[in-house]
């Protein structure tokens, strides 16, 4: 499926089935994430106006954040087989691009399940142009990120092992891994980030706060 040089993402964009079951797979995490991040982390979205959820799929995230805050202006942005004839609301609206060349500007900017994806070289082209795309720190500008990180010292074998699983998946399917506090830090760092702040949410996912 991979022949030609083609990624994961491209090839969803030429195989309909692939991309409908990426995109309802996709859609069924974030039901559960932001049940949870809404119930015990909602105040990381208070006092924005915009927020763009980079690599949003079909909207699910997004849209759950819309009818929360219906002050918050929302925009999904993906691939434009991802995003093509969807239909927004009052403060929800769909772009189409790629992360790699431009990100819609925006108080703060969402990546849920994005990072993961994509190796460290990869990984601080896309959060270059994250940084390209919000105000300063001074501003209240922000990347929220929410994946997985991993952490040796939890002692219970079937994490272990979802690690190790979810680690191998990322190296086989994408060009991406999974990362330790010390491998998400190294990348904010290099791509010109100066904090960030960490909340666990739901098994081995966490939220963390980036700040330019
Ligand atoms: C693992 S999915 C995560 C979807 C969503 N954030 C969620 O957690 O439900 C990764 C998303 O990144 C999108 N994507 C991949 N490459 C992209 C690119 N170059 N520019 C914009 N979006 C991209 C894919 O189309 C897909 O929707």
């Amino acid at each position: 499926m991979f022949a030609h040089g083609r990624t994961f993402w491209d090839c969803a964009g030429h195989e309909p089935r692939l991309n409908h079951f990426i995109n309802d797979a996709m859609a069924s995490d974030a039901k559960l994430v932001m049940s949870v991040v809404m119930k015990y982390s909602k105040d990381v979205f208070e006092g924005l106006n915009s927020i763009v959820d980079v690599g949003g799929g079909t909207g699910t995230v997004a849209k759950t954040i819309a009818k929360i805050f219906p002050n918050l202006q929302c925009t999904v942005f993906d691939l434009l087989h991802v995003v093509e004839g969807l239909e927004g609301s009052d403060n929800l609206s769909y772009v189409g691009g790629d992360f790699f060349v431009s990100i819609p500007p925006a108080d703060a900017l969402l990546l849920k399940w994005i990072l993961h994806d994509w190796s460290d070289e990869e990984s601080v082209k896309i959060l270059k142009k994250c940084k390209e795309a919000i105000p300063s720190k001074e501003k209240g500008g922000k990347v929220i990120i929410i994946d997985m990180m991993v952490d040796n010292k939890i002692g219970d074998d079937e994490s272990i092992e979802t690690q190790g699983f979810f680690d191998m998946l990322m190296m086989i399917l994408v060009t991406g891994r999974e990362r330790s506090e010390r491998g998400w830090a190294k990348i904010f760092f290099e791509a010109g980030f100066s904090d960030y702040k960490v909340t666990p949410i739901l098994g081995l996912r966490s939220l963390i706060e980036v700040y330019p």
